[in-house]
C-alpha cells in the first residue's frame, strides 16, 4: 500500500476520533464555575488513578484549574453535542456557560467544583501536576471520586448502545459509536 506523508503539524489528527469530555471547575476567588470542552484527555495510571487534560494556556479554564488545583471530568452523550460544542466556542471569562448552555451544576462528592448533571459519568480530580506540552499544559489529576448514572457503567466496562458518548473526527465533525462490539475468543 503507498503511504502519503501528512503535515507533521496535522499529526494529532491522525489519533483521532477522540472522546470529547466537559471538564468543570470554580475560580477559588469569585466562586464563578466554568466548563470547557476538551478532546485531548486520557488515562495515565489504574493505580493509583490518575488522568490528564491539555488545555491551551490562554483559555480562561487553565488560569482557573491551576489557581484551584481541581476539576471534574464529565461525560456528555449526543444528546447534548450543541451544549457541548458551545462549550468549546466561548469564553468563561465573558460567559456563564451553566446559565447561558442550560447546564445544571450539582455539588461534587469532593472536590469544590461542581458536576455537570446531564453528563453520564463523573471523574473527580485533584490536581497533582502542571506539566507544559509545547502549546498545550498537561493537568495531571489524581481521580478522587467517580460515578456514573444507573445502567451506564457495569463496574468494567461503559455500556456503548446506553451511553452515546461523543467523538471528535475534527473540527465541527462529530460521531458516536455504533455500539457493535468485537470480542476476541481466548
Ligand atoms: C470539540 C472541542 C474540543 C476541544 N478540545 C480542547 C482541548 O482538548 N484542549 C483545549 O485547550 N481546548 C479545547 N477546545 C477549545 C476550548 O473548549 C475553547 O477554547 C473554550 O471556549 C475555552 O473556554 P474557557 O476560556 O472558558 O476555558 C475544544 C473545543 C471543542 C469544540
Amino acid at each position: 500500500m503507498k503511504k502519503i506523508d501528512a503535515p507533521n503539524t496535522k499529526a494529532y489528527r491522525l489519533v483521532y476520533p477522540k472522546l470529547v469530555v466537559l471538564v468543570s471547575c470554580i475560580d477559588p476567588t469569585s466562586g464563578k464555575p466554568n466548563i470547557i470542552t476538551v478532546a485531548w484527555a486520557v488515562p495515565l495510571s489504574i493505580n493509583p488513578p490518575m488522568v490528564g487534560i491539555l488545555i491551551a494556556p490562554r483559555r480562561y479554564s487553565h488560569e482557573i484549574i491551576s489557581k484551584a488545583r481541581e476539576f471534574v471530568v464529565n461525560i456528555p452523550t449526543i444528546e447534548i453535542l450543541d451544549k457541548t460544542i458551545k462549550c468549546g466556542k466561548v469564553s468563561g471569562r465573558r460567559h456563564d456557560k451553566f446559565s447561558e448552555f442550560g447546564l445544571t451544576s450539582k455539588p461534587a462528592k469532593v472536590v469544590k467544583a461542581p458536576i455537570i448533571e446531564e453528563c453520564v459519568a463523573h471523574l473527580e480530580c485533584k490536581l497533582t501536576d502542571q506539566i507544559t506540552t509545547g502549546d498545550h499544559t498537561l493537568f495531571v489529576g489524581e481521580v478522587v471520586a467517580v460515578y456514573a448514572n444507573e445502567g451506564v457503567f457495569d463496574g468494567e466496562f461503559m455500556n456503548v448502545k446506553k451511553s452515546r458518548q461523543i467523538y471528535q473526527v475534527g473540527g465541527d465533525s462529530f460521531t458516536t459509536l455504533s455500539g457493535e462490539l468485537y470480542k476476541q475468543e481466548t
